[in-house]
């Protein structure tokens, strides 16, 4: 038995439909189940939440592998990003551990670290550390910024278009190696069906698109797909830091975009070794462009 979390995000319900098909049995931890919309039949339900550990330890009976996909750039009302990315993801090792898992697969990000000027990348170099340090034989992937046609990146970017100008959060200048949530669940497919090697139990990769592009350039390209190609208007970092502050005081779980999540646009997230390790597994990520349909 498979535990994935996260398997309503991008990656994770792409990785799902794979699951599903090849027939593997998968147990999701959820917090709502319709949100898994039809694979909801296919596979078993454990309720859970991240800002809730004990929940893990039923979710985990049986379950030899583990998908950790399930993450928050947000504080939420039960717990904050510190806790949704790090201790969560220290408990779920730890109770892993207990429950006799084989193989824990985690998702990190690149520029995870514990000097990161967000707190986001900061909390997933924590998740990270807990991983490498438990006893459980693991994967790692770190990708860099991940897009599927029709997410919540683009589908805000679409409404922004209706304006006559865009507005971008600072000069939008830190850059991004884009990769699509179908490669990395492909990556992860590959990841899963790796024999054990002793000599190399472990693995961490890092998931790059094959193009690099500011911030500034991946909205418009998001924006040509949309048929709505629009000049950007730059906010300066301060204003847009108070201004999201004060919508999320304002509009708390409902804001469309917090400073948090702002804030991670400026900051880069590359590979020097490119689309190295997803070739490796076997995948040749897509161009954004191309995914989306931008001429
Ligand atoms: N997207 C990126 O640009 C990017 C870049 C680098 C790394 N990553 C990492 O890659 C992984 C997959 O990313 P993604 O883009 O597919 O994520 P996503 O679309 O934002 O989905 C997040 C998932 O986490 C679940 N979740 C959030 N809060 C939860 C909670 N309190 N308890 C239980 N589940 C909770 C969500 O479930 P609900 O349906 O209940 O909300 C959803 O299934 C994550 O670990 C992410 O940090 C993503």
């Amino acid at each position: 038995m498979l535990l994935l979390t996260g398997a309503t995000g991008r990656v994770g319900s792409a990785l799902l439909r794979r699951l599903t098909t090849a027939r593997v049995p998968v147990r999701c931890l959820v917090r709502d189940p319709r949100r898994l919309g039809a694979e909801r039949v296919r596979v078993q339900i454990a309720l859970g939440d991240l800002a809730d550990p004990p929940s893990f330890r039923n979710a985990l009976r049986g379950v030899t592998t583990v998908v950790h996909l399930a993450a928050s750039l947000r504080d939420q009302p039960r717990g904050s990003i510190e806790e949704l990315n790090g201790i969560a993801t220290w408990r779920l090792v730890e109770a892993a551990e207990r429950a006799g898992v084989e193989h824990f697969v985690f998702t990190s990000a690149l520029g995870a670290s514990a000097h990161n000027r967000t707190r986001f990348l900061r909390a997933k170099a924590l998740a990270e550390q807990a991983v490498v340090e438990s006893g459980l034989r693991h994967t790692i992937v770190a990708p860099s910024i991940v897009y599927a046609p029709g997410d919540k990146l683009t589908t805000l970017l679409g409404h922004l278009a209706l304006l006559p100008v865009v507005p971008l959060s600072g000069r939008g200048r830190a850059h991004f190696q884009p990769i699509w949530a179908d490669d990395v669940a492909d990556c992860l497919m590959a990841a899963l069906d790796r024999p054990v090697d002793p000599e190399h139990r472990d693995l961490r990769v890092e998931l790059a698109g094959p193009d690099v592009h500011s911030y500034e350039e991946i909205v418009r390209i998001v924006l040509q797909a949309a048929g709505r190609p629009r000049p950007l208007l730059p906010v300066p970092l301060g204003i847009a830091a108070r201004g999201l502050r004060l919508t999320e005081a304002l509009m708390k779980s409902a804001a469309p975009v917090t400073w948090d999540e702002a804030e991670l646009l400026e900051v880069p997230m590359t590979s020097r070794r490119g689309t190295a390790d997803a070739e490796r597994l076997g995948v040749a990520p897509k161009r954004l462009a191309a995914v989306l349909g931008a001429t």
